[in-house]
């Protein structure tokens, strides 16, 4: 695969699968930016994948004004994006239907965030 000269955006790039996917697109020759809200590991990512290859945004990608924000900064800096890859957010591990036949609550996630 040749990304040379084409520009990604990674949401959740700086660790888990986001950052795996970032690699894979800097080896392949694209610009990478990352999205993430953690500040040290995207910043350990961009040091890793080098500052010619990535950059950082710190961002949380539920607040719609930041990210519309991000990209026009993007499009006004790189002129371009080319791929977004979507890896940003958190797993939690619950039942579909527990003994008694309930199923889980759907809103769980807002509970630990
Ligand atoms: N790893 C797996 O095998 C697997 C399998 C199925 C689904 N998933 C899902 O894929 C997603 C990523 O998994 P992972 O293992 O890479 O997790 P991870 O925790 O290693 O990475 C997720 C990254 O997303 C960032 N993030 C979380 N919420 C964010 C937000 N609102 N805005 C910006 N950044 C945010 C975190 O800071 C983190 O760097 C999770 O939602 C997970 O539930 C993962």
């Amino acid at each position: 695969m040749n990304l040379q000269d084409k520009v990604a955006v990674v949401t959740g790039g700086a660790s888990g699968l986001g950052r795996a996917a970032t690699q894979l697109l800097v080896d392949a020759g694209a610009q990478v930016v990352i999205f993430d809200m953690n500040a040290s590991a995207g910043q350990q990512a961009v040091t890793e994948l080098g500052a010619k290859s990535a950059r950082y945004m710190q961002l949380d990608v539920s607040n719609g004004p930041d990210v519309e924000s991000a990209f026009k900064a993007i499009l006004a800096d790189l002129g371009r994006v080319d791929v977004c890859i979507n890896c940003a957010g958190i797993g939690i591990a619950a039942k579909t239907v527990n003994r008694e036949g309930q199923p889980h609550d759907l809103d769980l996630y807002r509970k630990v965030i």
